[in-house]
């Protein structure tokens, strides 16, 4: 039989019929929301598709060439210095391949956590792209710190191991945790002293930014040399930006954008949308948004008897540890990461989630409790 997409209100066990009469023509199958399941479920912000219809208006020269291109550099060089170089892409796995390109050469590894998206979600893209190793570091929450660093290091000089070149990490982690700007300039000093790079994963850089509540240009003080500007998950259809903090490593930038299958022809339309999202802080709205949901719904989940914080919320992932038999029956009305053993789920919001969707949703875990 089909699996049921769910049709079964919150607190029926699993199975239980919909309907209470046998004759009646039982109801549609209800689809599963895939409102927490990850910030990619989200549709794309209408200021985002207006600047890709505005920037649809008329011809224009290709291959970031264009006006739409230049005012995207010229609002990136605004937040991030005047001196940054920028390369666009449509993913955020390609944007970190191109910033890790021009980190690394094959004989070269980075360091970065063992939940690193880069390590466990990128299918093995960086090390078939770049032929360099990546090295997971075990953490307590997704942050690396300069023990951890030092503890896992080794002399570059051995020539039976690759070179310790780069550290990747994440802002916000995979984890939904965010490093403060000191632990990150500890961090940054570490990797310089030890003549290695670092790389910022920063697909969500905006709610961390939020978290924090600083603006983009506090990560440009930290001693980043390169990071990636996330806009999909803020509200983008597809864009991202690396922004070469350190602009001495971004020569080769076009090639290293072509190599990696970005160099867009009509890359107007990917800077279109990170220039709405930069305009009039755009983005800051968005994450803001989204980690105020996030937080209340730990607030609202925290405060139900068997459900505990796995991690702190700090940006817009929420990760509760809650019973098994709850997530069973949760996952008929709703689609979320959970992960046995630890029970643990993975909820997270978006730009355009409400306070309403997370009173319904903490109302369906709250039924889907064990009494
Ligand atoms: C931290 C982080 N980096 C990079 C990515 C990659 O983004 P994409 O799926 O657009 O390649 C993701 C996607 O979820 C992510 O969570």
């Amino acid at each position: 039989m089909e699996e049921s997409q769910g049709f079964a209100p919150p607190g029926s066990p699993p199975g239980s019929p919909s309907s209470s009469s046998e004759s009646a023509t039982p109801p549609p199958p209800r689809p599963v929301s895939a409102r927490f399941a990850s910030d990619n479920t989200a549709g794309v912000h209408p200021a985002v598709l207006a600047a890709i219809a505005a920037a649809n208006a008329s011809t224009a020269p290709s291959y970031g060439l264009d006006a739409v291109t230049s005012r995207a550099v010229a609002l990136l060089r605004a937040h991030f210095g005047t001196a940054v170089e920028v390369a666009f892409a449509l993913t955020g796995t390609a944007a970190n391949i191109i910033a890790l390109a021009a980190l690394l050469r094959p004989h070269e590894a980075a360091l970065c956590a063992t939940t690193a998206h880069i390590l466990t979600d990128e299918a093995g893209t960086p090390e078939r792209f770049l032929g360099s190793k990546l090295v997971g570091i075990p953490t307590p929450d997704g942050r690396l710190t300069v023990p951890l660093l030092s503890a896992a290091t080794w002399p570059p000089d051995d020539p039976h191991r690759p070179v310790p070149r780069a550290v990747s990490l994440a802002q916000p982690t995979e984890l939904g945790t965010v490093y403060s700007l000191e632990s990150l300039r500890e961090i940054a000093s570490w990797t310089h002293a030890n003549d290695m790079l670092l790389h910022v994963d920063g697909a969500r850089l905006s709610n961390a930014a939020v978290s924090l509540d600083v603006d983009l240009s506090a990560f440009a003080a930290c001693g980043i040399d390169v990071l990636t500007f996330g806009g999909t998950k803020n509200g983008a259809l597809g864009a991202e930006a690396v922004v070469f903090l350190n602009p001495s490593l971004a020569t080769p930038r076009h090639h290293l954008q072509k190599q990696a299958m970005q160099l867009t022809s009509k890359m107007r339309f990917v800077a279109a949308q990170l220039a709405a999202l930069l305009e009039d802080d755009l983005w800051r709205t968005n994450a803001k948004q989204a980690n105020t949901t996030a937080s209340a719904l730990s607030t609202a989940a925290s405060a139900l008897p068997g459900v505990t914080m796995a991690h702190p919320t700090q940006s817009n992932a929420v990760f509760a540890t809650i019973p098994p038999e709850s997530a069973a029956h949760l996952h008929e009305t709703y689609a979320f990461e959970w992960h046995p053993p630890s029970s643990t789920a993975r909820w997270m919001t978006a730009f355009d989630t409400t306070l309403s969707e997370v009173r319904a949703f903490a109302d369906s875990l709250k039924s889907s409790l064990p009494d």
